[in-house]
């Protein structure tokens, strides 16, 4: 088996300062790639990016806010200008500001909700493409959500900026193809992070007896996204739930 089967590669990693995005980070090393981890906590950062280092990989650190249109296309010229071009972005930052049902809710949440999830992620695919499609093809992961595929009460912002970046993904995917860019949504399924709240642990987790992962147990479907033949899969759905979407 090849243990390094993305050496040679660049990989960029948003949400990498901690969580699923730091798993991954972490695991694409291992495997040989080399890593910008970006978001917007420097001193997380600089430990994951440590972290990688200390077991021989190479990883680069992106202090970005998805959300400023600005400084993701700068973080993407930086990567590619420091690792020497862009194979595989993981589209993983994210996050949920209402929680609350539709009547109650936090518009000011909700749209922030969708800021980050939604146009972040677009703003992501959008500067990577033209790097992407210089290197003659490559891998667009974005990581989803099962609550963007069957809502959630409470969640309707969350649920709505997933269910939107699902869609990015398929469109990116038919836009992408002739290109050799692979384009894939990745579900972890509930992941024992700063994001899995009280309500969600008690109804997902207890009551529907769904899989609490670590974030490294999403790692082996990342790594499969990311080595799959030019060929392989796109516009596709890959989750790690017990239950049906
Ligand atoms: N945990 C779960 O159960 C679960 C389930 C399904 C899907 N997901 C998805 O998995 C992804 C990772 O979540 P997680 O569970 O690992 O949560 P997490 O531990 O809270 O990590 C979120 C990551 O996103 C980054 N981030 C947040 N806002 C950002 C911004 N404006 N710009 C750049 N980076 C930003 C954070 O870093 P900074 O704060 O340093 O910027 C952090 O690295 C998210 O897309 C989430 O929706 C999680």
């Amino acid at each position: 088996m090849n243990k390094q089967p993305l050496a040679g590669k660049v990989a960029l990693i948003t949400g990498a300062s901690r969580g699923i995005g730091k798993a991954i980070a972490l695991g694409y090393a291992k495997a040989g790639a080399t890593v910008c981890c970006a978001a917007r906590s420097p001193d997380q950062l600089n430990a994951v990016v440590a972290q990688i280092e200390a077991a021989g990989g190479r990883a680069i650190a992106s202090v970005t806010d998805v959300t400023d249109e600005e400084a993701v296309t700068q973080m993407m010229a930086t990567a590619v200008r420091e690792l020497g071009g862009m194979d595989i972005l993981v589209i993983n930052a994210g996050g949920s500001f209402d929680h609350a049902p539709v009547e109650t809710g936090d518009p000011d949440g909700w749209r922030r909700t969708i800021d980050l999830n939604l146009v972040g992620a677009y703003y992501c695919a959008r500067a990577a493409i033209p790097h992407l499609k210089a290197g003659g093809g490559g891998k667009i992961i974005t990581v989803g959500s099962g609550l963007g595929h069957k809502g959630m009460v409470g969640r309707s912002a969350y649920a709505c900026a997933k269910a939107g970046l699902w869609m990015l993904t398929r469109v990116l995917a038919q836009e992408l193809a002739a290109d050799g860019i692979s384009v894939n949504e990745l579900i972890p399924g509930p992941v024992e992070t700063g994001m899995i709240t009280d309500d969600f642990r008690t109804l997902v987790v207890e009551k529907e007896g769904e899989w609490l992962k670590r974030p490294a147990d999403v790692v082996p479907l990342a790594l499969f996204l990311a080595t799959q033949p030019h060929i392989g899969p796109s516009a596709q759905s890959f989750s790690l739930m017990r239950r049906d979407n």
